[in-house]
Order: structure tokens, then sequence, then C-alpha cells
């Protein structure tokens, strides 16, 4: 796949066949997102591949401690608490894209609270991953992380996966860490669900957009 149509192509996938993807598939994914750049080449990410009844449990549990009006406490302040201008507009924006494509109204709160309960369970693609870095480590190597991630989603649709990068897999890292045997030093960034897309769903039928580059660049000397 050309790199360009990779990078356009990707879009945050929220409805998935139940076709399983093999180990060897997800291998070949993570054996190119590997090749990210990384400060001193440090490589700080960490991840953990979940399917089946491990991943139903996690996503029970998540799903159980948001019902009982546990938020939950991620490792990391992921969203700014209050978002100024021009961000607030623009989470406000893709909320409303993800809500019509639904056909959720706004004001079913009900509504909202079950289609946002679909993270939990990954919006049931049949893989999670998890993506850690230790403690010790500093902001710098969250950034690589993230680099990391990317590389991911852009691997995966060279065998024509699609992902959703998952803040909301974050919010109980207790939980997670619980459930896959890890200590309190591995801190998770976020997680992401992993699958072949239903393209005919709805949710998966818009797209969200972006701001020009003439307004997020200035240019010196160019
Ligand atoms: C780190 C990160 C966390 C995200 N967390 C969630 C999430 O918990 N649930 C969700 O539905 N989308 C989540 N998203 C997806 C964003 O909403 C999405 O990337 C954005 O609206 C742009 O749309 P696109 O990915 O389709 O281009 C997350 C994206 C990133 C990068």
């Amino acid at each position: 796949m050309d790199i360009i149509e990779a990078i356009r192509g990707r879009a945050s996938t929220r409805a998935f066949l139940d076709t399983p993807v093999s180990r060897e598939t997800i291998e070949a994914v993570l054996e190119a997102a590997r090749w990210a750049p990384s400060g001193g080449n440090t490589q700080p990410w960490q991840v953990a591949v979940v399917a089946g009844d491990l991943k139903q449990q996690i996503g029970d549990r998540m799903t159980e401690a948001f019902r009982s009006g546990d938020h939950g406490k991620a490792d990391y302040q992921y969203y700014a608490r209050r978002f100024p201008e021009p961000y607030r507009t623009r989470r406000f924006v893709c909320g409303m894209a993800l809500y019509d494509a639904l056909g959720i109204e706004r004001a079913d709160k009900e509504g909202r609270a079950a289609q946002w309960e679909k993270n939990y369970h990954g919006f049931d693609a049949p893989v999670e991953l998890y993506f850690f870095v230790d403690k010790t480590l500093e902001q710098g190597s969250w950034v690589d992380c993230g680099m990391f991630i990317q590389n991911v989603m852009l691997a995966a649709r060279g065998f024509d996966l699609e992902t959703c990068p998952q803040a909301a897999l974050a919010e109980y890292p207790d939980t997670v860490r619980e459930a896959l045997g890890l200590s309190q030093e591995k801190k998770l960034i976020c997680g992401l669900a992993l699958g072949y897309p239903e393209r005919e769903a709805p949710v998966n039928n818009y797209r969200t957009e972006r701001a020009e580059v003439e307004e997020f660049t200035k240019w010196f000397g160019v």
C-alpha cells in the first residue's frame, strides 16, 4: 500500500467482523511497527496482545465499574480538564459526527452511554493491544510510544486490518494490570482495538476533518 494512502485512509474503526486475526498476522504488524524511532533507540514500548476470554473478562470488569459510577483513574491525564478553543469545538464536532453516524440524538444520554460502554470491549474487535511504558521513564518515552502506536495502526492496514486507538481502555489501569499479571511499574498508555473492519457499518462510514496545513504551520526561510 502506498504510504500516503495508508495514512490518509486510516480512520478509527468501531465495528469489526468476528473473523479472528492470526497470531502470525499480529506478529507481522508488530515486526513492522518495531522500526519506529525512539530517543537513543531506547524502544520503550511494551505491548500486551489480548483476545478471547481474557479480553472479554477485562471488558466485563471495566463495564461493571463504569455502570457502578466508578469512572476509573488512568495513570496520566490524557484529556485536558478544560479544552480551550479551538480544541473544544473540534472535540465537540468529532463527538457529534460519531453520534450522528449512529443516529443517537444529543439528548439521548442512555444511547450515548451505551455507545461509550462499547469501548470497554474494544468495539468487539477480536483483539486488543495494550501499550505500556516503564514508570521510571520520562515524557520523551511516551512520545516514542506514540510513534510506535501509529506504526502499528499503519502496518495493520497493510494486512487489511483496521484499528481504534482507545484512551478508554486505559481508564482502569489496575484492572488491566491485574488481569495481565503486571506490576505497578508498567504504566498503561492506551489500548487499541484491532480487527477486520465491518466496512458497511454506519459507524465506520463518517470521516473526521482536519485543520488545513496553513492553520498549524509557520514557515521560516522556506
Ligand atoms: C490516544 C488516542 C486515544 C483515543 N481514545 C479513543 C477512545 O477511547 N474511544 C474512541 O472511540 N476513540 C478514541 N480515539 C479516536 C479519536 O476519537 C480519533 O482518532 C479522532 O476522532 C480522529 O478520527 P480518526 O481516527 O477517524 O481519524 C482516540 C485516539 C487517540 C489518538
